[in-house]
């Protein structure tokens, strides 16, 4: 029968049985993953319809993937994945059980070495998050070469955390996996699924705490340091009416608190995760003023900000009291977090990256500088005043600016224009211009910069599946060296990152 004539009810009866047929041995009978990733809408956001058929018809060489267009008729296949990219319904629960069920623990900690069983220095190696097969490479930051490369779970988000000096460091995926993995001993510790579609983990520096972000279901889960479950927070409005996804999660050293950031509900969240905290009022404030409203611990426990306009995306100032944000819309503003309030509105336009923001200290002022998803600039702020100092011109909006508090330059990439993807443009963190422009092969992407630990040398990414990572010194801005790598998305140095490194974001 043609496709078209069929009723949609009938297309999607079809589907669904041809999803269990072919599907879900490896997807999972609830689309929720198994050996192959969860197919729901939001785990699939970042795949085009047009690229998900083709996976279906070809599969996806050199993995489990299998190619369907043998087994199915072309508008068998359309109408599959036209039902994998619905929602399920109701929506599929993931449970504290569920979290709790889905642990595995992969060596005893007991047997583990306590120092490296390399013998690179552990504090300037980089993880590489190569996505184009799921792996991570580690490198030796001084000889710049791979000492090891490990599977990863699929689709690795928002970077990797760092804990206990760095030998731990923590990775979430999109499908809501967190692992822990001991970079002295190069081994997995332990996993956990602490939900359906995750976006961002956070871990406390001591590696006690852990915090994860998720989309799916609306909570933010709380572990401890072994990946068991502490609690799961239901994300909704004060009133617990409206449920929101959250967005990210950032741990905030000075407060001993993790901030999280709501997608669907104008608040901003702090929890703190050392009990020598306040109690948290909650109700009206007179009530609070007189003492006799109703308090909760402050201990894991959120603490409302209350807002105008949801804020996505953050950048914090060096002692974290304020954050800035940016809206949907793109408005900017910032919000103290003593206070809990905006204090001041930001002069942006377009779509400002705060969160690859990155700050130096200039003719005696301290700025912050950021790139922008919409507009061909990076943007420089006065982190006094909140007044733009400088708008420098770029080939293209940017996703990533890097620095290092050794260089006296930043690297920007004009990843979101289709025609500049391949540039690199230096710019100088004092003249406050562009001085270089470092161009790869046309329609190749070339981003995202991770400096050595000594700032010495500047790591890019040829963000392609047969890609690599470029080395460049970071004084002459010469290439010095090219390591093969599938598709690395990003790379991160343990110095800088433990160290809350100035020109990288964490
Ligand atoms: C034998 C196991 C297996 C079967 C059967 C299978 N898949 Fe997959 N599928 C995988 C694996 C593993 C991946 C991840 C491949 C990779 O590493 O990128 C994948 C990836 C995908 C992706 C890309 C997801 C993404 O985020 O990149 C889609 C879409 C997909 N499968 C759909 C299907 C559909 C529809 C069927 C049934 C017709 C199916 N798969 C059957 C194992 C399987």
């Amino acid at each position: 029968m043609l496709l078209a004539f069929m009723p949609a009810k009938a297309r999607a009866t079809d589907a669904a049985q041809h999803y269990t047929q072919h599907c879900a041995t490896c997807h999972g009978a609830d689309r929720l993953g198994g050996m192959g990733p969860a197919l729901l809408p939001e785990n699939l956001a970042r795949l085009r319809k047009a690229e998900a058929l083709q996976v279906v018809r070809e599969g996806r060489p050199a993995t489990q993937m299998l190619p369907f267009g043998q087994t199915m008729t072309a508008a068998e296949i359309t109408a599959l994945v036209e039902w994998i990219y619905s929602p399920v319904v109701p929506a599929p629960r993931w449970t504290e059980a569920d979290i709790r069920a889905s642990r595995i623990q992969h060596v005893d900690p007991a047997t583990l070495a306590d120092r490296p069983v390399f013998d690179a220095d552990p504090l300037n190696l980089f993880l590489v998050v190569e996505a184009g097969d799921h792996h991570v490479s580690v490198l030796d930051g001084d000889r710049l070469e791979p000492i090891h490369r490990f599977p990863s779970r699929h689709a690795l988000h928002g970077g990797p955390k760092f804990a206990q000096g760095g030998r731990y460091v923590f990775f979430g995926s999109r499908d809501g996996w967190v692992t822990k993995y001991d970079l002295w001993n190069l081994k997995v510790v332990a996993e956990v699924r602490a939900g359906i579609n995750t976006r961002n983990v956070a871990v406390s520096p001591d590696g006690k705490h852990v915090a994860v972000a998720n989309y799916l279901p609306h909570t933010l889960v709380l572990l401890d340091g072994d990946l068991n479950l502490l609690k799961s927070i239901a994300a909704t409005d004060r009133d617990g009416v409206k449920s929101s996804r959250v967005s990210a999660v950032y741990e905030a050293t000075p407060r001993q608190s993790f901030i999280a950031a709501l997608k669907d509900v104008p608040e901003v969240w702090e929890i703190s995760y050392t009990r020598a905290v306040d109690d948290i009022p909650i109700g009206f404030i007179h009530d609070f003023k007189q003492g006799e409203g109703e308090f909760i611990p402050g201990y894991l426990n959120p603490r409302r900000t209350q807002l105008d306009d949801v804020l996505d995306d953050f950048f914090f100032t060096q002692d974290y009291s304020e954050l800035m944000g940016a809206s949907r819309e793109g408005r900017g503003q910032v919000v103290n977090l003593d206070v809990r309030k905006k204090v001041a509105d930001l002069p942006l336009a377009g779509m400002p990256h705060l969160g690859s923001g990155i700050t130096w200290d200039w003719q005696g002022r301290r700025v912050m500088a950021s790139t922008n998803l919409k507009a061909a600039e990076v943007t420089v702020i006065d982190l006094a005043t909140w007044e733009v100092l400088r708008r420098i011109p770029t080939r293209g909006p940017g996703f990533f600016l890097r620095s290092h508090e050794a260089s006296r330059y930043a690297f920007v990439d004009s990843m979101m224009s289709p025609e500049n993807k391949h540039v690199l443009q230096v710019i100088d963190k004092e003249s406050l211009e562009v001085v270089r422009e470092i161009a790869g092969e046309p329609g190749r992407t070339l981003a995202h910069v991770e400096f050595t630990r000594d700032g010495r040398y500047a790591l890019a990414s040829l963000w392609e599946d047969d890609g690599a990572v470029v080395v460049y010194d970071a004084r002459t801005l010469e290439e010095v060296k090219r390591l093969p790598m599938r598709k690395p998305v990003g790379k991160y140095n343990v110095w800088n990152k433990v160290m809350r490194e100035e020109g990288t974001s964490h």
